[in-house]
């Protein structure tokens, strides 16, 4: 599905030396060049605060840890998302609150979290997935009016700018009072190994996130709250701090893929392709179709069987895992999210691509299609 290697061997002279002054430095970890890509992600998010970590998973769980939710609280959260989102909720004996997303944007529904909310709930996880951002200046409103914390999972989304309806454009995970992403491989900002970040721009919210990453540590062997040890190691900072200069471009070649790809599915009725909401930039760390009447499985075979790589994100939504059969969610009604495990899949999509791989990769899907 993706190309590092090819992206790598690009940038390979800078990051090799980059590598090699960690190495001589011997400063492995919290080494200066973590401050430094942390200060110089807060500038490109456009946040005062970012706290680097080990991955994205913790970094959603840190930001719950720093809101200072108790078990039991509710958060609400789509089912259509990657587990990570939603597992942390309950890691933390929370009660996770699934609801449903707009089919067209893949989205949590603005409509949907208003019926979901009650007493009990503190706080709203949207997810920007596949990259498309979430309607951020409705969640934003319903959170001011019931007095809700906002944590963006912009794990799929950094490059993605939100534009608000006065024309304010934000960074995806600069909008909510704590922003989290991941730095997995793959990613659109992928490390060379794991790697997270949860910014903010409240300056006490941004101490507490700090310390409870660090052991909950005030001071040297001061503990003041239960934390956890979520660090991001030098070299991949080094790494990192690098590929950032290089995020919009990738971000724009993602961009390029979905343009090719749209203009080739464009007359197929078979085949709906991503929608770009007028208030979201598309950042495309997937592209993913939704396909009617077409037998997904027997698709994916076919391209396996050419060599392209499909994937099914996700075939199982999170009101259905068997993780949440404590919450009774498996009965949720949920006709969207349900419908849409049925029917999407996701194709190729990196910063690599070139014309022959796409035309291959195009014609191989409308030939299963149309035969
Ligand atoms: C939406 C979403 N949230 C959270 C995560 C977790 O990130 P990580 O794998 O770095 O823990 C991912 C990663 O795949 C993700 O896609």
């Amino acid at each position: 599905m993706v190309d590092t290697k090819t992206q790598y061997h690009k940038i390979k002279a800078e990051v090799d030396k980059a590598v090699i002054e960690v190495m001589e430095s011997t400063a492995f970890i919290n080494g200066k060049i973590v401050q430094d890509f942390s200060a110089n992600l807060s500038l490109y998010l456009g946040v005062k605060h970012t706290i680097p970590c080990a991955n994205g998973t913790d970094a959603l769980q840190i930001a719950m840890m720093a809101l200072g939710l108790q078990p039991g609280d509710e958060v609400i959260t789509p089912s259509f998302t990657y587990i990570a989102t939603t597992e942390v909720i309950a890691l933390l004996k929370l009660t996770p609150v699934f609801v449903e997303v707009n089919p067209q944007t893949f989205c949590i529904d603005p409509l949907a979290i208003e019926k979901a909310i009650t007493s009990k709930t503190k706080a709203i996880v949207p997810v920007h997935l596949y990259g498309h951002a979430a309607p951020m200046e409705e969640i934003m409103a319903i959170a001011d009016k019931h007095n809700l914390y906002v944590i963006e999972d912009n794990a799929q989304a950094i490059g993605c700018e939100y534009t608000f309806s006065d024309g304010t454009k934000k960074k995806t995970g600069s909008i909510g009072h704590i922003g989290t992403t991941s730095f997995y491989p793959s990613k659109n900002l992928g490390a060379f190994g794991d790697g997270g970040a949860i910014s903010t721009d409240d300056d006490e919210l941004a101490a507490t996130l700090k310390m409870i990453a660090n052991h909950g540590q005030s001071k040297q062997y001061y503990h003041d709250v239960v934390g956890c040890n979520s660090r991001l190691d030098s070299m991949q900072a080094a790494i990192l701090d690098i590929k950032l200069k290089h995020l919009d471009e990738y971000v724009a070649a993602r961009r390029s893929v979905a343009d090719f790809y749209d203009k080739a599915f464009a007359d197929n009725k078979k085949i709906k392709t991503p929608f770009r909401g007028a208030a979201s930039n598309h950042a495309f760390h997937q592209y993913t179709l939704i396909l009617e009447e077409v037998n997904r499985d027997g698709l994916k075979q076919f391209l396996s069987d050419n060599n392209i790589p499909a994937m099914i994100y996700y075939p199982v939504a999170g009101h259905k895992q068997k993780m949440f059969e404590k919450f009774n969610t498996a009965s949720q009604v949920m006709p969207v999210t349900d419908w849409l495990t049925e029917r999407v899949i996701s194709l190729p999509i990196h910063t690599e691509m070139d014309d022959e791989q796409l035309n291959f990769i195009t014609s191989k899907v409308l030939e299963y299609i149309n035969k």
